[in-house]
Formats: C-alpha cells, structure tokens, sequence
C-alpha cells in the first residue's frame, strides 16, 4: 500500500520532527515524509532533516508582505512536494482561514496540553500556575481558532510536586514523542474520521481507564 505523504512545517529545534523521522523510517509505518519547511533559515530541525536525507525548503515569513502571500507560498510549495497531509510540529506562525480551509482534515498540530485547557503558548507554567495535577498534550485537526479543532489523540502526564516549567516540559515532550506518530499512523490506516468537532477512530485501541495522580 502506499504511504502517506506528509509535509512537516518548523519553526524551531525539531524535536517532535525527529519522531515522525524515526517512525517513518520502520519499515511498517504507513507514512513518508516528503518534505520539511521551516519559515526560519535557522531552525535546528533543518539539521535534523538534512541528517536523515529529506529534503528541505526554507519559506521565510520576513519575504512576504502578509500572511495570505506568505500562506499562498506555504501551499503551493506543499502541493508542489504532493503532500497528503500537513504536520505542525512547532510552527511559530498563525495560518490564515483560506490556508485551513484549503487543507481542511488534511492538516495537523500537536500541542503541549490537554486541549480545550491551556490554548496558546507558555501552557507549562500556566499549568503549574494553576495546580493542575495532570496536563498531557493533544494532536488535533487544525480549525482556524488557534489551539482548536478536532483531537484525534492525547496524553496525560502528572504534574509532579516538584515540577519547574522545564522538569514539566520535558515529561509532556517524551509523551509527544508517543502521540504525534500514533496519530500520523491512525490517519494514514485510514482509521479516523471527522464527525463535527470530534473524532471517530474505528478498529481496537487500548488505553488505561484511569490516570489518578496523586495515589497511594
Ligand atoms: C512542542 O512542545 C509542541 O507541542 C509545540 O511546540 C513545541 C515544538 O517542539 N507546538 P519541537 O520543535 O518539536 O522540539
């Protein structure tokens, strides 16, 4: 069967890149990235990508007079690599409505929390900010409302008593790790579906039915 293309868009280090690399690169997984783009020529992930042999476009927003021009670039450079589905991972920039639309259930983010709570950025803090004893992260459909859309897989990770913003980022980052290949997968199986603002996934999954934190 052929494999999904992906197009993965960065702004920054790569991290969550690197394990879409990583799964694409076992021989069963369903996917194949096609591209990489970084609005930023001086992203770590392009290092990453240029290691593992993908090929890499640099689209840098500071060329374009506005976000449509910008966006219009971003997709004809998407559709030009054949890509099936887009993946944020790390991308710094709001895409605009015609962008969303044109890519509409074909176009990913993963996010550090668990959605609807702690839209936007610098979610860790809030979260310690907050006492919340569980957060996690999400991989969802992307909706023109930042942070929104339909969530097709999630994590929760504890919040530890002695969690800074950095011992807390670097738990939620080893789950993201987890989830944005597992949703890749689910996708590229076929095995979503979009039904108003959730997700349907169809064949077995397995899941622990409660994550208690604090317990004894
Ligand atoms: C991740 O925490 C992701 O959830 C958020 O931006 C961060 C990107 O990290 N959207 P990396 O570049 O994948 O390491």
């Amino acid at each position: 069967m052929a494999r999904l293309k992906l197009v993965v868009l960065i702004s920054g280090r790569g991290s969550n890149l690197q394990a879409l690399i990583d799964a694409c690169a076992e021989p069963d997984f369903p996917a194949e990235i096609s591209l990489i783009i970084s609005n930023r020529a001086d992203a770590g992930g392009l290092t990453r990508a240029e290691t593992a042999g993908i090929a890499t476009a640099v689209v840098p927003h500071g060329n374009y007079p506005d976000r449509e021009t910008f966006d219009s670039a971003l997709s004809a450079t998407i559709a030009d690599a054949g890509g099936e589905l887009i993946c944020l991972a790390g991308f710094m920039r709001v895409l605009t409505a015609g962008f969303v639309d044109q890519w509409r259930d074909r176009l990913i983010n993963i996010h550090p929390s668990l959605l609807p709570a702690f839209r936007g950025l610098d979610t860790h803090a809030r979260a310690l900010a907050e006492g919340v004893r569980l957060t996690g992260c999400t991989v969802h459909y992307v909706r023109t409302e930042v942070d929104a859309g339909p969530i097709i897989v999630q994590a929760g990770v504890p919040v530890m008593p002695d969690d800074d913003e950095a011992t807390l980022a670097t738990r939620v980052l080893a789950a993201e790790h987890q989830c944005y290949p597992l949703a890749v997968r689910l996708i590229a199986e076929g095995r979503t579906s979009v039904h108003g603002e959730s997700v349907t996934i169809s064949g077995p999954t397995n899941c622990p039915n409660t994550l208690i934190n604090p317990s004894l």
